[in-house]
């Protein structure tokens, strides 16, 4: 990576910064892009929103250019905080008057006075979100960095301008965006930079939950998100914001025989599972899958170490962890439960012989998901023994097969009953009982285990033939 002045220019030629930078003198104020757009820009990473620092009022430079961009732009003030925001098209700009901040130990809300450019970079949280380039005329384009924040930029560091002490107990999320800038772009915390955070990581405590999730879906949708997680739980953060993570560490030994660590693995299997989907929610589900072995873990002297339904296990803990946490409550948290209950399931069809029937119930179960529930499984064969590899990636492509045959043949993917129980109590007079449950259930198992094709004429054969063994009379004939 390589700080191009050519790059920058051709960056900053384009609107809206020429017209900042002509309100900005107008105006007699000192301007300058800060923050994350130039640390991107100089990575060449997209990003959208600008921030724009300005030494005076940010408020009046946004009135300003609110005016310049006249119908396209929506202004909105907050007068509380000194800042104003400038909404053009899909992006924002920022504006923010350079300030000095010094924080109480008991809150994030700081003690705001006016500053100056270089006091506003010190109180950033790392050196590479402390870069300025400057939008006044004359000086236009000149890059100003008091803090070496280029220098780490190349080096891939993650250091903070001050004192990391200083830096983190002002702002403790930080600790979560240094371990997520490291993850997102593959860098290094620096090492005094790390002991900082393990030494006031207590001081998460006081963050939300909300945004500490937030950092967690952003490390989460990191290319390699191991980085993040391990870097998590080496500073000590993991353990206070995510237990049931922390878990899983560690193999026990017994009569000579151990089990994996599973934390190692869960991560192998996120970062497998990212080389293929980018779904969070999929993440998610990788990294919980195996959230129940901890629970379940027994030592039997003829099996060694078992996990018996630590995936029904898991399936109940992931509401509880995604409350907790403040993830959503809702289809997203029922899809991650759904994969973890299900994660096993192609395993155990691949182990063994793959039947018609058990491929039916699985495409059944999973429905649309089956594509991610294998995408998941697939993710989770991280043994290092090569011929079982094999075996288990040739065994998943013939599932894969069957699955295409049989849901072109049966259609049960999204299997609707051919028979409703309404009909099944108009057929035999029936009021809402037992027997009205036992039928429709008799007809979905014929199908799902391929006794019956999956149609309406056969169901109802089947329903005749069926009733009348438990001695239900019809009254009454449905149409095919
Ligand atoms: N910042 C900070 N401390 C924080 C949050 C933000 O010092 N807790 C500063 C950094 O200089 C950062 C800028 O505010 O670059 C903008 O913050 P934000 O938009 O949250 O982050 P970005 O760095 O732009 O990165 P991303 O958009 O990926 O979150």
């Amino acid at each position: 990576m390589m700080y191009y002045e050519e790059d920058i220019a051709e960056a900053l030629a384009g609107q809206p910064f020429p017209m900042i930078g002509e309100e900005a003198d107008r105006l007699g104020l000192e301007t300058y892009v800060i923050g994350g757009y130039v640390r991107d820009l100089i990575l060449r990473r997209p990003s959208k929103d600008i921030d724009v620092v300005t030494v005076g009022s940010g408020i009046e430079l946004a009135r300003a250019v609110a005016r310049r961009l006249g119908r396209r732009a929506h202004l909105s003030v907050f007068k509380n905080f000194g800042t104003a925001q400038v909404k053009l098209g899909d992006s924002e700009i920022e504006f923010v008057g350079a300030r000095r901040e010094s924080y109480r130990r008991d809150s994030r809300k700081p003690i705001v006075e006016d500053g100056t450019l270089e006091d506003d970079q010190n109180r950033r949280d790392f050196t590479i979100n402390a870069l300025a380039l400057c939008l006044n005329d004359g000086r236009y384009g000149e890059l100003v960095d008091p803090f070496g924040g280029l220098d780490d930029l190349e080096a891939l560091r993650i250091v903070t301008p001050r004192d990391p002490d200083v830096t983190f107990s002002d702002d403790p999320l930080r600790m979560m965006r240094a371990v997520r800038f490291a993850s997102q772009l593959g860098f290094d915390l620096d090492p005094e930079t790390f002991d900082a955070i393990a030494r006031n990581r207590e001081r998460i405590a006081i963050i939300s939950k909300e945004r500490i999730a937030d950092e967690l879906n952003k490390i989460m949708l990191s290319p390699k998100p191991s980085i993040g997680f391990d870097l998590l739980d080496k500073c000590g953060l993991l353990e206070l914001i995510f237990p049931e993570l922390c878990a899983l560490k560690g193999a026990e030994t017994r009569e000579g025989i151990g089990h994996k660590d599973n934390f190692a693995h869960t991560l192998t299997v996120v970062d497998r599972l990212s080389r293929t989907s980018d779904d969070l929610w999929l993440r998610w589900a990788a990294l919980l899958h195996d959230i129940g072995k901890p629970a379940t873990k027994r030592f039997d002297y003829k099996l060694g170490w078992t996990f018996h339904n630590h995936e029904l296990v898991g399936e109940r803990m992931v509401p509880r962890i995604f409350r907790r946490m403040k993830l959503p409550m809702n289809e997203k948290m029922k899809f991650v439960q759904k994969m973890v209950l299900l994660h096993m399931r192609p395993i155990s069809l691949a182990d063994d012989e793959v039947t018609d029937s058990a491929v039916r119930r699985l495409l059944f179960e999973a429905g649309d998901d089956v594509d991610n529930l294998m995408k998941l499984c697939e993710a989770d064969i991280t043994s290092k023994n090569p011929e079982k590899v094999r075996r288990f990636l040739n065994n998943f492509r013939l599932v894969r097969e069957k699955m295409a045959v049989i849901e072109e043949k049966d259609r049960v993917r999204n299997f609707q009953p051919p028979v409703t129980g309404e009909e099944i109590m108009a057929a035999f007079g029936l009021a809402p009982s037992r027997p009205v449950g036992v039928l429709k259930e008799a007809i979905k198992n014929a199908i799902l285990d391929g006794v019956i094709p999956n149609e309406r004429d056969a169901a109802l054969q089947f329903m005749y033939d069926r009733a009348a063994r438990m001695g239900l009379k019809r009254v009454e004939s449905l149409n095919c």
